[in-house]
């Protein structure tokens, strides 16, 4: 466990509460819906960072959806980038001709997503849109613009719904800045 994980409270502010968080998911969900029609939408959660924006945000899509999961690790328990990206469980079926959003809960340098959008691409899907709760633009390595993005926030290490440090505040209803 990372030493930091265990301070304190007085060391996270709140960036983004539980009702705006919520809110933007729902209207994201009816957007994505608009966009791709009645047409079922194959969505790649991005473990473990979107698990619980993936929960929300499929169901506020609604329709025909089939939920995957893509086990990667960028990251090595502290708050900078190793920018070595590790996958840690792979998809369990083809998406070759078919309509898939991979679902993020940040992009940062934009390493991770710009590998994997690389590693999908080559498995022929139909399509292939990008969907992060939060963006850190500033913050950019390589380009990569995302179709759909929750939050343009800046450069702050973040935590809850879904984000940790060292695998801790995942649970968190709300997003909170950590200040070391
Ligand atoms: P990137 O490769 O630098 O774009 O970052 C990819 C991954 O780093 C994200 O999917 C997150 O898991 C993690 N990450 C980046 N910034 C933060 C943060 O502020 N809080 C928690 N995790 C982060
Ligand atoms: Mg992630």
């Amino acid at each position: 466990m990372n030493a930091a994980a265990n301070k304190d409270s007085s060391q996270f502010r709140v960036l983004i509460p539980e009702d705006r968080l919520q809110a933007r998911v729902s209207e994201l969900g009816e957007q994505i819906r608009r966009d791709f029609g009645d047409r079922p939408i194959t969505c790649i959660c991005v473990l473990k960072g979107s698990f619980i924006f993936t929960a929300d945000l499929v169901r506020a899509v609604g329709g025909a959806i089939e939920t995957e999961f893509l086990g990667v690790s960028s990251y090595h328990g502290g708050t900078q980038t190793s920018g070595v990206v590790q996958i840690t469980k792979d998809l369990t079926t083809t998406i070759e001709d078919k309509d898939v959003i991979v679902i993020e809960d940040i992009i940062d340098t934009g390493l991770t997503m710009h590998y994997l959008m690389e590693m999908l691409a080559v498995r022929k899907p139909r399509s292939l849109s990008v969907c992060t709760l939060l963006d850190k633009p500033a913050n950019r390595e390589v380009e990569m613009v995302a179709d759909y993005v929750g939050f343009s926030i800046p450069d702050e290490f973040v935590v809850g719904y879904g984000l940790d440090l060292g695998e801790r505040y995942r649970n968190l209803p709300h997003i909170a800045v950590y200040t070391p």
